[in-house]
């Protein structure tokens, strides 16, 4: 069965900051990850895991740990795929 992929714009992603009720989305590497289940057995912590939340966080990611092998672990947190805002019709 095909994963049902999430559009993901930039726009989208910056309010999902995992305050004020939402889930805290990271992209990295152009896929977008729910990383709110996963916060509390990060061995780095939440507040540090938070640095990459609603933004793109694969340079950072990549600066810490480029061993980690976050698409296997993070499968079943798979939101989508990041795309470009769409053109403004007003
Ligand atoms: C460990 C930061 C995202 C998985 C760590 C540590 C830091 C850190 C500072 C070291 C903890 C220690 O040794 O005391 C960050 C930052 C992230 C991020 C700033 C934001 C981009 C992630 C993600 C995953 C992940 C998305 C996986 C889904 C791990 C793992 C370790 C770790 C498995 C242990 C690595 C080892 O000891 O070899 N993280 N992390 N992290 N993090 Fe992250």
């Amino acid at each position: 069965a095909s994963t049902p992929y999430l559009r993901v714009t930039p726009s989208m992603l910056r309010r999902q900051t995992g305050r004020r009720g939402t889930d805290a989305w990271m992209a990295l590497n152009g896929k977008v990850y729910n990383v709110t289940p996963y916060a509390k057995f990060h061995p780095g912590g939440v507040p540090e895991l938070m640095r990459g939340a609603a933004r793109d966080g694969t340079r950072l990611f990549g600066e810490v740990h480029p061993w980690v092998n976050y698409e296997n672990m993070l499968t079943a947190c798979l939101v989508g795929i990041m795309v470009d805002e769409p053109e403004s019709t007003t």
